[in-house]
């Protein structure tokens, strides 16, 4: 009988979320996706060391410049472990500026274009707020594809949709967190996980009307909450989740499928902006939840930096 990772290849396209390069080697996903939580993680582990001497090394700027040189370093390192797409962010401080964040993203390509990087290998994410889906539409049109990120409700959803984004990142694990802690919960039952419901309306909405933007199932907290997406068009999973699914053995059911989502009765609409900020902002959940995702990346960027700056110093002193 095959691992529920080899079955779960065969309905789903499955990423890794991690900046470790070694996992992704090891998980031979066909993407896989980072954030500025992960990068820091990776930055910090000693196996890494000469990606970030090597950003630095090339210095020829100030720190953000280095940054996006971090980012760009390891994304091309992960390239080297799988045939597809690495998604990698743009800095959670542009998340409410569309033309910093287009600048931004044409920055990020020309880097991995330098390195020899195709544009189609590089998924740029954006956090999905109404300024990041307009920096988005007008990416896909110059051909650079994006994710977005930090997707909790589903007038963001919708809106990206009609953005004709290449990808959105549905966040199931902290839709679950918001709930548990809000009903003061230990768990949630998978038949009744907000966030497996919220992926699974998203994919519904979006095959029923014939989107091609492609739902990848984000931030998971447990196997069962991947299973139960097992059809979504990609799911992105960490490393130990990925660990899990091999070690156990088993069927998979598709749950969600283009077959049953066209005989869903959801209607079609659009969001104009007044429309997108009032439905978004009924949702609770959905606004904290994004404006603490950008604030937690934000965090973890500056922390990066810091990093970075501490290291520039020490190759000067020691120089
Ligand atoms: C996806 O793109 C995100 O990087 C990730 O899934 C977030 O997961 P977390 O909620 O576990 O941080």
């Amino acid at each position: 009988m095959p691992s529920l990772l080899e079955a779960l290849r065969n309905y789903s396209t499955v990423v890794a979320d991690t900046g470790d390069i070694d996992a992704v080697a090891k998980w031979r996903p066909q993407d896989a996706t980072t954030n500025p939580s992960l990068l820091l993680a990776a930055a910090q582990d000693l196996r890494y060391r000469g990606i970030v001497e090597g950003a630095i090394a090339r210095r020829v700027e100030g720190i953000e410049q280095v940054l996006d040189r971090l980012c760009v370093a390891f994304g091309c390192e992960i390239l080297k472990h799988i045939p597809g797409r690495v998604s990698t962010e743009v800095d959670a401080r542009l998340s409410f500026d569309t033309e910093k964040s287009i600048l931004k993203a044409r920055n990020l390509i020309s880097l991995y274009e330098s390195q020899g990087v195709e544009r189609k290998r590089i998924l740029i994410k954006l956090a999905s707020t109404w300024e990041g889906i307009r920096a988005a539409e007008r990416l896909e049109r110059e051909g650079i594809h994006c994710n977005l990120t930090l997707l909790f409700s589903f007038a963001q959803a919708v809106a990206c949709a009609d953005a004709g984004v290449t990808l959105i990142s549905p966040f199931v694990g902290r839709i679950y967190d918001w709930h548990k802690q809000a009903r003061k919960l230990e768990d949630i039952a998978i038949a009744e996980d907000p966030g497996v419901a919220s992926v699974t309306k998203i994919y519904g909405y979006y095959k029923k009307h014939g989107y091609a933007t492609q739902v990848m199932g984000a931030s998971f907290r447990k196997t069962e909450q991947i299973l139960a997406l097992a059809g979504c068009d990609l799911l992105t999973i960490a490393p130990d989740l990925l660990q899990k699914l091999s070690l156990l053995e088993g069927e998979i059911v598709p749950r969600l499928t283009v077959e049953n989502a066209k005989r869903l009765p959801i209607e079609k609409f659009a969001l104009n902006e007044a429309a997108y900020r009032w439905q978004h902002n009924e949702d609770a959940m959905a606004v904290e939840k994004l404006a603490d995702g950008i604030r937690k990346f934000d965090a973890d960027a500056r922390k990066l930096e810091r990093a970075i700056a501490a290291a520039i110093e020490a190759a000067r002193a020691a120089a």
